[in-house]
């Protein structure tokens, strides 16, 4: 049994300050919450700020959005795993779309991240997904497998259960236009099947595959349903409280 992990992507959004009001508020729009698992995930600067608020609050996790593949060293403006793992960090998004496409992260990149981030005991959420064009001329399997296997390069059977694998389209990350249920499962099913091509059906099944891309409360039950989405990356429906909120109940009403 998959437990769904929800995951609130803020991007470049909220202050430190901001960051704590949102949490109180979200806290009490939420009560307690044991069935699935929920990470928020703010600019590096929010990060300590919402660690020492989340303190007694085991249900809720904080992560980081990015991080560098070197341990240390001469690399302006970066942020190491060894340092987001002295904060208590868990999980760091790996290779999301606006960090291949905005500063230029190949699959070589994100595979020296993946491994960093494992070795350092992170839990990377490894990001893969097409663009339009590639939907469009009907390459979505042929680009999730390249990613797959580029990003994953080895990558030990061992470790793959510490990666979640967040699948986002990218024509559906802040375009208001999700990737129906039907195309989501699909896709979904084809990475697992992948992971199973790499390591064996018995590991691909444990891992959690993350749907991405304009999830919201109206949208989140029925994406929820799909046997191969075990939870969601959320980007702009996060920002506010009430309705990450809401996602997470509709993630839970489709556990019954
Ligand atoms: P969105 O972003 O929910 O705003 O589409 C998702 C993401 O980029 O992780």
């Amino acid at each position: 049994m998959r437990k769904k992990i929800l995951a609130a992507n803020w991007k470049m959004n909220l202050t430190h300050t901001e960051a704590e009001s949102y949490f109180q508020a979200f806290l009490s729009e939420i009560g307690h919450i044991n069935d699935v698992e929920i990470v928020i995930i703010p600019p590096f600067i929010a990060i300590p700020a919402l660690v020492s608020a989340s303190e007694k609050v085991s249900f809720v996790r904080i992560g980081a959005q990015n991080m560098h593949w070197e341990k240390s060293g001469a690399f302006t403006g970066e942020v190491s795993a060894t340092m987001l793992r002295a904060l208590y960090i868990k999980y760091v998004i790996v290779g999301h779309s606006e960090r291949r496409t905005l500063f230029g992260e190949t699959d070589e990149i994100v595979n020296r991240k993946v491994k960093t981030a494992l070795d350092a005991g992170l839990r990377p959420i490894l990001c893969v997904g097409e663009t339009l064009r590639e939907r469009d001329s009907g390459q979505v399997e042929e680009v999730l497998r390249r990613q797959l296997h580029e990003c994953l390069e080895t990558v030990m059977e061992k470790d793959l259960t510490e990666i979640v694998v967040a699948y986002e389209p990218i024509w559906a990350i802040g375009t208001g236009r999700s990737a129906t249920p039907a195309e989501a499962e699909q896709a979904h099913a084809f990475i697992r099947s992948v992971l199973a091509e790499l390591y064996g059906v018995l590991a691909a099944d444990r891992v959690r595959i993350q749907y991405g891309g304009s999830v919201k409360p109206e949208n989140a039950e029925d994406l929820m349903r799909q046997k191969n989405i075990d939870g969601a990356l959320i980007g702009g429906a996060s920002l506010d409280p009430r309705s990450f909120a809401r996602i997470i109940w509709r993630a839970e009403a489709a556990l019954t």
